[in-house]
């Protein structure tokens, strides 16, 4: 295995950080996450904690409106949103009419541009519903359409309000678009692979890679077509912290992007070392936003823990916004409940990295200190230090966006730690630990992953290639996309998260074994209330074995951290 060293250290916390924003601790003090790490150094309150809504005795009225997808084409012809019009006893606002009046409210989705009435029919007490409209009356261009939902009550002389905005953009001929289905955060790609037409669905599963290794100065492909070779379809090619620009070498680059580009590679453009600098954000996307491979932008990483400006991710955000809607952008955090709603304001996608194996989640092995929710680095910030923490992890930052009012749900990925042997975590994960994380973040609703770093070990680079393609399948990705998970099944038996997708009368269940050991008992998975299956119809990854029982999914004896995906009928 080769690294570079420059690489070393974007994983780890060892540098403090260099652009402050938001920090209780005094100057000179040296934080992760916002909290003290040096033993010199004193616990300090890191702030920036996310404050869920408290119950509202009264009922209010929440409506909302977001548009399906992030971008439509003018060549998608009909445009639809998603709707609610929920009473809630956390966000909106009171009414002041009878409740029986409510039944027949008068809603109107408006375009004030347009001068356009786009949907009137909403039903009362319902989110998630989609409504349609044509495209054809908004003339395409690179700047939204400004959009509001209005309600009103008979007997009340309150206008209620809600606003989104639609990108209605110029079909395309070259490059690429990509959308995210905001009803259950699907990624959906349009480019030269489809001539341009429609749209097509991918689970991405790619690592972030060692570009000294991968894309070395003498251009070599032997690295990046075994890498395709393994299965991936995203990459993100780390840009060289080492150089004096930190960033990348663009000749370079551009020969093996036209690579990525002929094998349909997608690429998720880095520019970690750029982003808070509008100049470099400008002359990155003008190279690059035209490739056929392009599958999105990718902005901070980790800036939660380095305190970048609170403002630094939105400020990115919107200049990418404008200077390129076709893409969406993403950014990983690393702290558990660090300024979570500042940083992510700045991206369509959230990841998280929570890095669990090896750690020691009490006592930070470098530092030789306690951790706590105040103080202390162990490399998992706020972890217990099992597989499961990339799981509640997830559960997080979803929890986080869904209590953040009229906002959208935002896809979330994971990245899984395939790195070991350096300061906070003294080994590298074995290849079962990677599958099992894989498994648990799927289950607790990632839409993609990604892995710090390529190469990793042989076990790790192929099994996560294998079961990545297996998520990307079409008849995986019709449950990944098509709802949300049902979460932590009853399980009798053993020690096993699973989760439970129902779309048209079929339900894929994801397996994942918390134990290290084997184990010869009977496990049986309850499936969620109302869902009758009778048999299983296909195993998608996993051991065979796996029957219906009594109407639950039934195995005698797991492995050590086994995992299974099956569909049953
Ligand atoms: C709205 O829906 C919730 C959940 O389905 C239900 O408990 C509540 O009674 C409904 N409220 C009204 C006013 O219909
Ligand atoms: C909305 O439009 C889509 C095509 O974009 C179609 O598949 C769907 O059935 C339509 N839904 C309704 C409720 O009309
Ligand atoms: C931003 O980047 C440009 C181009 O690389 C550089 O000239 C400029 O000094 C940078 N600005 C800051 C504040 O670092
Ligand atoms: C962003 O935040 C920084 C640090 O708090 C501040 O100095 C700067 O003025 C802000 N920039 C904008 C455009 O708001
Ligand atoms: C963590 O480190 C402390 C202090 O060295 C030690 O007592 C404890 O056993 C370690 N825990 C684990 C899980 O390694
Ligand atoms: C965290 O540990 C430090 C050092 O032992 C201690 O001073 C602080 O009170 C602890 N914080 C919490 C929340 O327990």
């Amino acid at each position: 295995m080769v690294f570079q060293k420059a690489l070393f250290w974007l994983a780890t916390t060892v540098l403090a950080s260099l652009v402050c924003g938001q920090s209780n601790a005094p100057p000179g003090v040296d934080t992760w996450c916002g909290k003290p790490y040096q033993s010199k150094d004193k616990s300090i309150n890191p702030g920036g904690q996310f404050a869920f809504p408290s119950l509202q005795k009264d009922p209010l009225l929440y409506i909302t409106v977001h548009p399906r997808y992030t971008i439509f084409l003018e060549t998608d012809g009909i445009g639809s949103f998603i709707v609610g019009a929920e009473i809630s006893h956390v966000f909106g606002e009171p009414f002041d009419a009878p409740p029986s009046n409510l039944n027949v409210m008068k809603f109107q989705i408006y375009s004030q541009e347009i001068g356009s009435i786009l949907v009137s029919q909403i039903d009362l007490n319902t989110t998630g519903n989609i409504r349609n409209f044509s495209l054809a009356q908004f003339p395409p261009r690179l700047t939204p359409y400004p959009i509001t939902l209005y309600a009103t009550i008979p007997g009340s002389t309150k206008t209620f309000k809600s606003t989104t905005e639609i990108y209605v953009l110029p079909s395309r001929t070259y490059g690429s678009a990509v959308k995210i289905d905001n009803l259950h955060g699907g990624l959906l790609v349009q480019n030269n692979i489809n001539k341009y037409k429609g749209w097509y669905p991918i689970f991405p599963n790619g690592h972030y890679v060692d570009g000294g290794y991968l894309t070395p100065s003498t251009f070599d492909l032997t690295h990046l077509n075994t890498y395709a070779a393994q299965g991936f379809n995203t990459i993100n090619i780390v840009p060289d912290g080492g150089r004096p620009d930190q960033a990348y070498p663009i000749d370079s680059l551009s020969k093996y992007w036209d690579r990525l580009d002929e094998l349909n590679l997608f690429n998720i453009y880095d520019m970690r070392f750029a982003f808070q600098n509008s100049t470099r954000i400008s002359d990155q996307v003008a190279l690059w936003k035209d490739r056929t491979s392009l599958l999105m932008w990718y902005t901070a990483d980790e800036p939660d823990g380095w305190v970048y400006a609170l403002n630094s991710t939105k400020l990115a955000y919107d200049q990418l916004r404008e200077l390129d809607p076709y893409h969406p952008v993403s950014l990983v955090l690393n702290c558990q409940d660090f300024y979570y709603e500042e940083y992510a304001a700045g991206a369509d996608l959230i990841w998280q990295d929570a890095y669990p194996v090896g750690i020691n989640a009490t006592h930070s092995i470098p530092w030789g200190t306690v951790c706590n929710t105040t103080y202390g680095d162990c490399g998992c910030d706020n972890c217990v230090g099992s597989l499961t923490d990339v799981a509640t992890r997830l559960d997080d930052i979803q929890a986080y966006q869904a209590a953040i009012p009229y906002a959208l749900q935002k896809p979330t990925w994971s990245v899984i730690q395939a790195f070991g042997e350096q300061s906070y975590w003294p080994r590298l994960p074995k290849g079962s630990e990677v599958l099992n994380m894989m498994m648990l973040s799927v289950n607790h609703g990632a839409k993609g992953i990604t892995y710090w770093i390529y190469p990793s070990t042989d076990d790790v680079n192929v099994g996560s290639g294998e079961l990545g393609k297996v998520f990307g399948t079409d008849l995986a990705m019709g449950f990944l996309f098509g709802t949300e998970p049902v979460r932590e099944l009853r399980v009798e038996g053993a020690s096993v998260d699973a989760s439970a997708w129902a779309v048209g009368g079929k339900v894929m269940v994801g397996v994942a074994n918390g134990l290290y050991f084997s184990s010869r008992g009977k496990v049986k998975i309850h499936l969620p209330e109302g869902i009758k299956v009778t048999s299983v119809e296909s195993l998608l990854y996993g051991n065979k074995g796996w029957t219906i029982e009594g109407g639950m999914l039934v195995k005698v004896g797991l492995e050590p951290l086994e995992i299974a995906l099956l569909v049953l009928s």
